[in-house]
């Protein structure tokens, strides 16, 4: 049940603490700054030159978080939407990895994609939540995010778990390229270690609730962010969309000056993420909208500078660009959350969506 919250998908949010530890429990120690799959036969990675990330909607944004992960540990990556996979993925062999990020494990469009990449010969592997899934059965390997079941229909602690899987894959991938863990597997094992506690914190007093309520009247909704930050606003606008019908767009924060910052009024906050990733730049882009009206919402730690320039604030702890852009991905759950509590939508099971789409 639902306990003391009133919709799964709160619920769901204030478990991404214990879904982290779920996931993370006998796979890292950050004492001997290893990292152990034993999901995994060992030598899965052997012999790989590039990956391919497929997926679809929050898993695809997931995806690209991963993408990025495993092109800073200094891995060929690209996410690519398994819808379009068949007529543009790019060519295979069996020196390709492609990894199917899936909650559910029935994605039609995903398993499609996956089983083509089979029959190119590609080594597969699935990042999923569900044991006994058409994915973790078809692909060659599975790794389970172990978040335990989501009702909500809108993906929110599987997204964060999958995410953090597919930076532990990265960091396990690079070893193996290069025989030895990446140089900054040091900083960032003990900060995973403590993604759990640093959640908490945030969820205790995360301030979205009066963010949702100073701008539930808006006509549209821009979120904007850079590197790992980027896909976090794609999945924050996707959020958005979903759950409370609202005009949402999520924009590199460089792309805004390209086209988009036409839309942009006072009736149109933007929420800028910041993963310390030139974060300078990100400032200067949501400057250049406050400069025509529009509200901006930093998404950053306190005492950052973006928070003396902007409208309002959304508060992450201080740690890694690897993990702040989850952090700040959390606030962002959260303000779709109240936002769409406020116009009394149907939270859990919004209109015309399904938890798990089974038709291409
Ligand atoms: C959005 C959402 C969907 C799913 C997508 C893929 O909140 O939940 O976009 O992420 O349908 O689903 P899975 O991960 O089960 O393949």
């Amino acid at each position: 049940g639902k306990g003391e919250y009133d919709h799964f998908m709160l619920k769901e949010i204030h478990e991404q603490p214990t879904a982290l530890t779920q996931a993370l429990e006998g796979r890292i120690d950050p004492e001997n700054e290893r990292i152990a799959l034993s999901d995994l036969d060992p030598e899965t990675f052997t012999d790989v030159e590039s990956v391919q990330l497929i997926a679809c909607g929050t898993s695809y944004h997931a995806a690209l978080y991963g993408s990025l992960a495993l092109n800073q540990a200094g891995i060929q990556s690209t996410a690519l939407l398994a819808n379009e996979y068949s007529v543009s993925a790019p060519p295979t062999d069996d020196d390709t990895l492609v990894i199917a990020v899936t909650q559910s494990g029935e994605t039609a469009d995903t398993l499609s994609a996956l089983r083509q990449a089979n029959a190119e010969g590609a080594t597969t592997v699935t990042v999923t939540n569900v044991v006994g899934s058409t994915a973790a059965r078809e692909a060659d390997e599975a790794v389970f995010i172990r978040a335990g079941p989501e009702i909500g229909v809108a993906a929110t602690k599987t997204f964060s778990s999958q995410a953090v899987m597919l930076t532990l894959l990265g960091q396990c991938i690079a070893a193996e390229q290069h025989g030895e863990p990446p140089a900054d597997l040091g900083s960032l094992l003990p900060e995973l270690a403590t993604m759990p506690d640093m959640l908490d914190d945030l969820l205790v007093d995360s301030g979205a609730d009066l963010i949702a309520e100073q701008y539930a009247d808006s006509q549209s909704y821009f979120f904007i962010g850079r590197g790992l930050g980027f896909s976090v606003a794609l999945e924050g606008a996707l959020k958005f969309k979903e759950i409370t019908y609202e005009h949402a767009e999520g924009f590199a924060s460089g792309e805004l000056k390209h086209g988009p910052l036409a839309l942009v009024t006072p009736d149109t906050p933007v929420f800028a993420v910041f993963t310390g990733e030139e974060d300078e730049k990100t400032l200067k882009n949501a400057e250049e909208a406050q400069t025509r009206g529009a509200p901006v919402v930093a998404v950053c730690p306190d005492g950052h500078r973006a928070v003396d320039v902007a409208d309002a604030h959304l508060e992450i702890p201080e740690t890694e660009p690897a993990l702040a852009g989850l952090l700040a991905n959390v606030q962002l759950q959260l303000v779709s959350y109240y936002a769409a509590d406020l116009l009394d939508r149907p939270i859990d099971k919004p209109r015309n969506l399904a938890k798990s789409v089974t038709v291409e």
